[in-house]
């Protein structure tokens, strides 16, 4: 019997969900909620607002679908997961508790604390005379985080004074993160390269996906803005094996431990963002999702089914299971409205003229015309044998789309060329 199946979301990541569970000759019919542009030409997009759960489930249950799977946190912290499950549907993503791993910044500092895992020393407070004190004691350079969701925008690296004073508006004066903000976490300020791993959890077993490295800043160069994320490439050569091996053994096992200790099994995908602090990997961030633009590159290099290995997370059955990868290097570089992160434009004509791997994000589809419609509008991929390879293909692809106020980073991967030459690997990455 074919599989039907729901993906929640919006983005490029859904859109690679999608495309690539469609490789799958199990699959039936395939929807996606809201779904963009993309999703729209290979899935049936359904408007659903996907922080109802009740309003999901009705959807579920109404159109026989077999396995729904959670694309961004937000109905996660709804606690769709919990509320499916009572109901004996099918759902891929952690339950509201195991959730905090991302929805609460500092109940994963006080996890990994338990855990003995590396991460910077921190400082719990509430108040704007706290952070003062702190700075006062202190000194800089140091980061402020709000405890809960912010969308990416509620950490601040304070490196001068001003920054404090900055973060002191956003967060107390302007009430920018409501209830996010009712604890803020003060961490100790780390220096190293970054790079994000992905797991796949079954309560009990996990597999790493494979690593990227994300590009945050609006502008080459790191500089600008936080947004979304501008591109990604994967794998990074920060990941060697012997790198892998240490995340696995001395953070993702005594931390999945630990939840299955403390009686909520996490189930779902890990994504651990990581800082290399003189070699050593520390964790900077969980997340409890993929991440986007990062699926978009890791899920395109991903040889192994996707449905299988997501159904068989579902029935704690993942240690059978093996990852399969392609040996090439693949690169996004996200296309975005000029203006984002901040105002843009929406309503332009999208022309793209030709067949390559694109993915969707801000995109809606009107009378067989691709219109923007988001701040990130597409996430167009390259392919290559090694990462300069990759990132000439990618850019070579670029030059096949047009819409007015296109704007992209033309650096995307550069970094990762640097690791090569100065040769941080410590082995290699086969
Ligand atoms: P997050 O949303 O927690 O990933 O933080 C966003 C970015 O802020 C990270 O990708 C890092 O570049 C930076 N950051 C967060 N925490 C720290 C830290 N403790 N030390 C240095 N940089 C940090
Ligand atoms: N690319 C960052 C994130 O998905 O959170």
């Amino acid at each position: 019997m074919k599989k039907n199946i729901l993906v929640l979301g919006s983005g490029g990541r859904e859109h690679a969900f999608v495309w690539s569970l469609l490789k799958d000759q199990k699959i039936g019919k395939i929807y996606c909620a809201p779904g963009n542009g993309g999703t729209q030409d290979i899935a049936k997009n359904i408007n659903l607002d996907i922080n109802s759960p009740k309003q999901v489930l009705n959807f579920v249950k109404k159109n026989n679908i077999d396995l729904t799977i959670v694309g961004p946190e937000a109905p996660l912290e709804k606690g769709i997961v919990d509320y499916f499950e009572n109901e004996n549907k099918l759902i891929f993503g952690p339950s509201k508790f195991a959730s905090q791993l991302e929805t609460s910044k500092i109940f994963a500092r006080e996890v990994l604390n338990k855990c003995n895992v590396n991460q910077p020393n921190f400082y719990i407070c509430h108040t704007s005379k706290d952070i003062k004190n702190y700075y006062e004691k202190n000194g800089l350079p140091f980061v402020i985080k709000v405890d809960g969701l912010a969308a990416g925008k509620g950490v601040f690296v304070c490196h001068e004074l001003n920054d404090v004073n900055h973060a002191i508006v956003s967060i107390f004066d302007e009430n920018n993160f409501g209830k996010s903000s009712n604890k803020i976490l003060i961490e100790e300020c780390l220096k190293g390269e970054e790079l994000s791993i992905f797991a796949i959890c079954d309560g009990k077993n996990f597999k790493v996906l494979n690593t990227a490295q994300d590009h945050k800043r609006i502008f080459d160069n790191d500089l600008g803005p936080n947004t979304g994320g501008m591109g990604a490439y994967s794998p990074t050569p920060l990941s060697t094996v012997s790198l892998i091996t240490e995340v696995e053994e001395e953070i993702y096992k005594p931390v999945l431990n630990y939840m299955n200790a403390l009686g909520f099994p996490f189930k779902g995908f890990l994504y651990a963002g990581l800082m290399l602090v003189d070699g050593k990997p520390f964790v900077i961030e969980f997340n409890v999702r993929m991440g986007d633009p990062e699926t978009q590159v890791v899920l395109p290099l991903l040889q192994s089914s996707l449905y299988d290995l997501i159904y068989k997370a579902t029935r704690q059955e993942l240690d059978d299971c093996k990852i399969k990868n392609s040996d090439k290097t693949s690169v996004t570089i996200v296309l975005a409205s000029n203006g984002y992160p901040n105002e843009y434009k929406k309503g332009q004509k999208i022309l793209i003229d030709d067949d390559f791997l694109v993915f969707h994000a801000g995109t809606i589809k009107n009378k067989n015309r691709m219109i923007v419609n988001g701040g990130r509008v597409l996430n167009v991929v390259g392919f290559g044998n090694d990462l300069d390879d990759a990132i000439a293909d990618a850019y070579e692809n670029v030059k096949k789309i047009q819409f007015e106020g296109m704007y992209f980073r033309k650096d995307i991967g550069k970094k990762g060329l640097t690791y090569k030459s100065k040769n941080i690997l410590e082995d290699k990455n086969d």
